[in-house]
């Protein structure tokens, strides 16, 4: 719970931060369905930034508090307890609706789950932009 909350503090200092600081890019309204203006990618790349996936996920290949999703699609993932999985589309989509179904090596099971949060296009878009990292 206190790791919970710290975690949260996190966030939420990130997020403030990001809209105090000297960002050239504001955060982008939050969206819940696609605009016509976006690709599906495009919207994914919104979300990941909007829904807070980039305060513990890099895009570069750094590790912050999480794996890094740089390649991610398509790989092979080494669990806790060592077993492999290749990161295909269920894989992601599972990992972002019940984070807890598998863990990967090295972190623990720290995320939230976005089963509540996410619409199905959202869900879909997230997964099309992790593809293209
Ligand atoms: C509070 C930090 C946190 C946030 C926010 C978060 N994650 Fe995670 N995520 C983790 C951690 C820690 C793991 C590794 C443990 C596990 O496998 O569940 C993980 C695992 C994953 C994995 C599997 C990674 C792998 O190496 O196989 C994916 C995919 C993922 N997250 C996507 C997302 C997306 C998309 C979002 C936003 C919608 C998000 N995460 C938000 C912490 C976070």
């Amino acid at each position: 719970m206190r790791r919970a909350s710290i975690i949260m503090l996190f966030l939420v200092t990130l997020r403030l931060s990001a809209a105090c600081g000297g960002d050239p890019e504001p955060l982008a309204a939050l969206h819940s369905e696609q605009p016509a203006s976006l690709t599906t990618e495009e919207y994914g790349e919104q979300l990941f930034r909007n829904m807070g996936c980039h305060a513990c996920h890099s895009i570069a290949p750094a590790v912050l508090l999480a794996p890094s999703m740089a390649g991610i699609a398509g790989s092979t993932r080494t669990l806790i307890g060592g077993r492999t999985m290749l990161a295909d589309d269920e894989y992601l989509t599972r990992a972002m609706l019940q984070p807890g179904a598998e863990i990967v090596e090295g972190f623990r099971d720290d995320m939230p789950s976005y089963a509540d949060t996410l619409t199905d296009t959202q869900t879909r878009a997230l997964l099309a932009y992790l593809k293209t990292l």
